[in-house]
């Protein structure tokens, strides 16, 4: 049973304002991108990591990865991405070799400090059987669901209160058997925002393991200054 990770790191991070594509910025000195890689191949299952880059970043990309190598034992590809995640992700999937990785992992390059307690926890629930696996946690915000399409401008009209303790908020790496995911991949059209839901489409089961405080996304200039504190507590 063999694992392989696919990191999308293609995008370009404008919600944390101006600035180099997210995945590239640093934390702590070191590419987010190169955290994101390492958190992967921490886990002793990982034997391949399938980095998505920037369309434009590939070389550079590859020149990152170059000076930051890993432990023996995990062997690493660098494919372009594309437009939107779903596309960076099936760009990974298409170089994985077939026949040999029948665990494939999904982490977002933005989530640079999943421990590996966590990596490994969804790895194992895909070994136990389970197609598609999501690290995910209870929410600490009650959620409104709004009216599509309101006016810009003017407050939105809440139409829904979700109960938050049936609520979850889903991190990444996300885990699949290899082939449901790329059915997956071959056969859900249609934007999404993660992985499991394009699962969830072909009417399979994806089931929640704990996820973990660390794994948030860094997607907000406030979301860096946690990293920062975060790497900073563990380097003590
Ligand atoms: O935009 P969002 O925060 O949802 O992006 C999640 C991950 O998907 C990031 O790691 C980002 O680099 C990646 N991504 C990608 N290709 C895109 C858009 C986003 O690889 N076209």
């Amino acid at each position: 049973a063999r694992t392989a990770a696919v990191i999308p790191a293609a995008g370009r991070g404008v919600r944390l304002g101006p600035g180099a594509p997210k995945a590239l910025r640093a934390l702590g000195g070191t590419p987010m991108l190169i955290h994101a890689v390492r958190a992967m191949a921490a886990s002793r299952a990982v034997s391949l990591v399938v980095v998505v880059a920037p369309p434009d970043g590939a070389t550079e990309v590859k020149g990152l990865l170059d000076a930051h190598p890993l432990p023996e034992g995990t062997d690493l590809l660098v494919v372009p991405g594309g437009e939107t995640r779903q596309e960076s992700v099936r760009r990974g999937l298409e170089v994985l070799p077939p026949g040999v990785y029948d665990v494939v992992l999904v982490h977002d390059a933005a989530r640079p400090l999943v421990p590996v307690e966590t990596v490994d926890a969804v790895i194992e629930a895909v070994r136990r059987g389970a197609p598609a696996v999501v690290p995910a946690l209870p929410l600490a915000d009650t959620v409104k669901q709004v009216e599509p399409a309101g006016v810009p401008g003017t407050p939105e009209p809440v139409v829904a209160t979700p109960e938050r303790s049936l609520l979850r908020a889903v991190q990444t790496p996300q885990g699949f058997d290899h082939d449901t995911l790329v059915r997956a991949h071959t056969t859900v059209t249609g934007e999404v925002t993660d992985d499991a839901s394009m699962v969830e489409r072909l009417g399979l089961s994806v089931v929640v393991v704990p996820g973990h405080e660390e794994a948030f996304k860094v997607t907000r200039p406030l979301d860096l200054v946690l990293a920062e504190a975060v790497l900073a507590r563990r380097r003590h």
